[in-house]
């Protein structure tokens, strides 16, 4: 757990355009690690791949680094193996398994070197391995340069796209059998990752984002890594975001849209909270809701939009890939919601029409499905200061500074006379510092 812990800070990045990661923590080389390589030297990675826990490894060479931030550590500290029974030094391709319906292999990672593969779990390689790369998959080939999953939903199953030159070979995990697709557009990846529903082939220090059906490219690419998968000095852009310490965190929203996607908002930036797998990660505001460039008051989701409130403006958004502002928003609070005034959180209920906004000490209910807005009830609550509030099947969070309380229901959050007994947030909650 505390390793894990660690790891989430380190890999707090804030991103800019393309869902890619940008800006981790300082890179610090220690004096008398000259020897290392420096990945902000612009090197290509033989292999990427996350671990369980959500940390992203890079491979060069004997070396890996843990994380999008830190200097390079030999590889056979972590994966022993590798190297003893191999000597060669380097891994071809590496991925994490995604199949759901194999418990007994879900997030294990595997290595291929030539022709065998390794598989592994709590850094720990798995009785029978090194075996031959085709008794594990077969029709894959030997040599390869690089691989990553591709779990149903995203692929049409549950799958991993196997790279050796412009050849792409479509595993299917359930099936066992291999659909070869040429992608001579793409460049050839020498590691391939999947992050946060992305997928990202690395050739040179660039990387190239493509779709993993179609192999299709949108939008300008190559990008240099540098800018995106590492801190380096004089790369990226953009501002930094400050990994708080569980006792100082101030929320300013949260909400859980349509898709089921949670994001919790504070100060420029938000967080997913609903992609661990990946590590947690923070983006500033503006890369999803262009518009919103001041922060948020209060935030919730309803059907398939996106509410948030700054000062007495409302922005709706639909939640699609491109959060586009619907037409006609911002507008006042008072046209959208029938009400005035700062809002301090606002959240809706599962399958609910009723919208419920606290200011002040006060918790407001309006009913979203009458024209025009009017407030249905209005009643006093034993809690003030409210930063946001969460309504999700298990109940109601209401946060307050580094702490929540839990309600059964909406109900019993108005008509209890006294407050429950707080719960601190804590760092698996929200990736801040214990
Ligand atoms: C992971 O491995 C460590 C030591 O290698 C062991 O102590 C721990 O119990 C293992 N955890 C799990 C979940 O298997
Ligand atoms: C990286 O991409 C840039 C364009 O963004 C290109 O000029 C450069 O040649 C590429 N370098 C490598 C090593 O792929
Ligand atoms: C919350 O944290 C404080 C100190 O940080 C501690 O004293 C308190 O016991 C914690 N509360 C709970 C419910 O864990």
């Amino acid at each position: 757990m505390e390793l894990f812990t660690k790891t989430l800070f380190l890999c707090l990045a804030l991103a800019l355009a393309n869902g890619a990661p940008a800006h981790p923590q300082d890179a610090t080389v220690e004096e008398g690690d000259a020897a290392l390589p420096d990945r902000c030297e612009g090197l290509e990675f033989d292999a990427i791949t996350p671990d369980e826990k959500g940390t992203t490894f890079f491979f060069k060479g004997a070396h890996l680094w843990k994380g999008f931030h830190g200097p390079a550590q030999l590889s056979n500290e972590f994966f022993k193996e590798l190297d003893d029974i191999h000597h060669v030094g380097h891994v071809d391709a590496a991925f994490r398994m995604h199949s759901t319906d194999n418990p007994d292999i879900h997030d294990h990672i595997y290595f291929f070197l030539d022709d065998k593969v390794f598989s592994y779990y709590n850094q720990t390689l798995e009785d029978g391995y090194p075996k031959e790369i085709q008794e594990d998959f077969p029709g894959v080939p030997s040599h390869l340069d690089a691989a990553v999953e591709c779990p149903k939903g995203e692929c049409g199953a549950d799958s991993v796209l196997f790279f050796k030159g412009h050849d792409v070979h479509v595993y299917d995990i359930t099936t066992k059998t291999v659909k070869t697709k040429t992608w001579s557009h793409l460049p050839a990846c020498t590691s391939v990752l999947h992050w946060q529903e992305h997928y990202y082939c690395f050739h040179g220090h660039n990387f190239t984002k493509f779709n993993p059906v179609s192999g299709e490219v949108s939008g300008t690419y190559p990008k240099d890594a540098r800018n995106y998968f590492m801190k380096c000095p004089n790369f990226g852009h953009g501002g930094d975001y400050k990994v708080p310490k569980c006792s100082e965190v101030k929320i300013d929203a949260i909400t859980t849209d349509d898709a089921g996607k949670t994001y919790f908002f504070a100060g420029p930036i938000y967080m997913r909270l609903d992609t661990r797998r990946d590590g947690l990660h923070s983006f500033p505001i503006t890369r999803m809701w262009k518009e919103v460039t001041g922060g948020v008051d209060a935030v919730f989701s309803y059907t398939d939009k996106i509410y948030l409130i700054k000062g007495d403006q409302v922005y709706i958004y639909k939640v699609d890939a491109h959060s586009t502002l619907i037409e006609g928003y911002p507008k006042s609070l008072k046209e959208e919601l029938g009400i005035e005034g700062q809002v301090d959180a606002a959240f809706v209920c599962p399958n609910q029409h009723i919208v419920h906004i606290i200011q002040g000490q006060r918790i407001r209910d309006v009913d979203l499905t009458t024209t025009p807005r009017l407030v249905a009830r209005d009643l006093l609550l034993p809690l003030s200061d409210i930063d946001g509030g969460l309504c999700s099947s298990e109940g109601i969070d209401v946060f307050k500074g580094s702490q929540y309380y839990h309600y059964e229901s909406a109900m019993t959050l108005v008509t209890s006379r006294l407050a429950p007994l707080p719960l601190n947030i804590t760092s698996a909650m929200m990736g801040c510092q214990d």
